[in-house]
């Protein structure tokens, strides 16, 4: 199992980008601009995160997706762990994150990698988004936005 960068955002596999966030233009826009690494078990990609310089020494950890089927087994926690690495030894000092206020699973990870929540960004997913989003039985309006030193 490694993480890998990948070089040409030809290569970034978007499917798996989209279950992150379901629009094309945002992912695009995220690949294009930062720098996509995927988590590989003999050649199979398993999971993908972006990371994108946003101001000096800050970096956001955008997109971070698990193949369905491998989800609840530890790698988005290995993947954020590694994403946390990278940036560090990058130089940069703060990494944030944002998801959605009905991501209730993505804050609990979030946090248990030591995240904590700098803001709340108020009806960004109904300003952003053309389709509604609900999970767990909520609806997504607002983007949390958290961060962590480094
Ligand atoms: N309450 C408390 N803890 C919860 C929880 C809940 N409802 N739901 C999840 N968690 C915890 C788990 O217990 C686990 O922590 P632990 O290791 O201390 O037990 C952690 O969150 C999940 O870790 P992990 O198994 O590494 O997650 P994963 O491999 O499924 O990856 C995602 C997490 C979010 C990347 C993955 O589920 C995914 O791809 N989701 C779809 C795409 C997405 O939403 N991306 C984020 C966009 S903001």
């Amino acid at each position: 199992m490694h993480v890998r960068k990948i070089n040409n955002p030809e290569e970034a596999p978007i499917s798996l980008l989209l279950v992150a966030d379901p629009s094309k233009k945002a992912v695009h826009d995220y690949i294009n601009r930062g720098i996509c690494f995927v988590l590989e078990v003999e050649k199979e990609i398993r999971g993908v995160f972006v990371l994108l310089p946003t101001r000096p020494y800050i970096i956001e950890c955008v997109n971070i997706a698990v193949e369905e089927r491998y989800q609840n087994k530890g790698l988005g926690k290995l993947m954020l762990t590694e994403a946390i690495n990278i940036a560090k030894s990058n130089g940069y000092q703060t990494m944030e994150i944002g998801t959605g206020n009905s991501s209730i699973g993505q804050l609990a990870l979030y946090q248990k990698c030591g995240f904590r929540i700098t803001g709340v960004d108020r009806d960004f997913f109904i300003r952003h988004y053309d389709e509604e989003i609900y999970e767990n039985g909520i609806h997504c309006r607002d983007m949390i936005r958290l961060s962590k030193d480094l």
